[in-house]
């Protein structure tokens, strides 16, 4: 079975392969959450988005990600930066929604799911979402052939907009579609086509 790349650097604390600053929409919109409020992170990965959110006063962080050496990561984080975080391994299809959100993230995560799974991950997390509460996810579209080191895990490309489609009934705050480059140790330059979306409950 084949291991994706960023296993490896989950296991290294000082090893960041997505950075270890927030995602910058994060920051964009911090003055837009509820910091009293409840945040889901799907697919945390090591944790830098839950991990700056704690750090801005959040209090009530769940987090989870299919990959336990990702979630080992995040505890061990969480004890060195003595923060609390409800990190939990989990798969997004097998996820179950035991209270309303305020704000729940997934970067660089569906792609990597059944497209009918994440489908059905939003209609669930939209009725699991408090009126006024905001959700931000950025996925991957097939405007770019999936590149080499994410192909075999990118079973659920989206089409460009395609995530839009789902939020119709919501607010939009931002809607972004793009390329970009990027390049981790041992995979070359490679380019994504994604899509990003900032949506609010009415
Ligand atoms: C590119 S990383 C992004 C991590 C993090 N969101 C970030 O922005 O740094 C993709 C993450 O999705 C996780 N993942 C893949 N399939 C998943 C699933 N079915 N359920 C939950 N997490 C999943 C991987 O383990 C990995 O941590």
């Amino acid at each position: 079975m084949k291991i994706p790349f960023w296993e490896k650097a989950f296991k290294k604390d000082n090893t960041f392969l997505f950075g270890s600053e927030p995602n910058k929409t994060i920051v964009e919109f911090k003055n837009e959450f509820n910091k009293s409020g409840s945040v889901l992170d799907v697919g945390c990965g090591d944790g830098k988005n839950s991990i700056y959110l704690v750090k801005q006063g959040f209090n009530d962080i769940d987090a989870f990600d299919i990959s336990e050496t990702a979630i080992e990561k995040v505890k061990r984080l969480c004890k060195k930066h003595n923060i609390e975080i409800n990190a939990g391994v989990q798969s997004l299809d097998e996820f179950e929604f035991k209270k309303q959100y305020d704000l729940v993230l997934s970067f660089g995560v569906f792609h990597f799911v059944e497209k009918e799974k994440w489908k059905d991950f939003i209609i669930k997390a939209k009725e699991n979402t408090k009126p006024g509460g905001i959700h931000i996810i950025q996925l991957f579209n097939d405007n770019v052939e999936p590149s080499p080191d994410i192909a075999p895990f990118a079973v659920g490309m989206a089409k460009d907009g395609e995530i839009k489609e789902l939020y119709q009934d919501w607010e939009v705050l931002q809607y972004l579609s793009y390329e970009f480059e990027e390049e981790h140790p041992g995979v070359p330059l490679h380019k994504h086509a994604s899509n990003k979306l900032v949506v609010r409950k009415r």
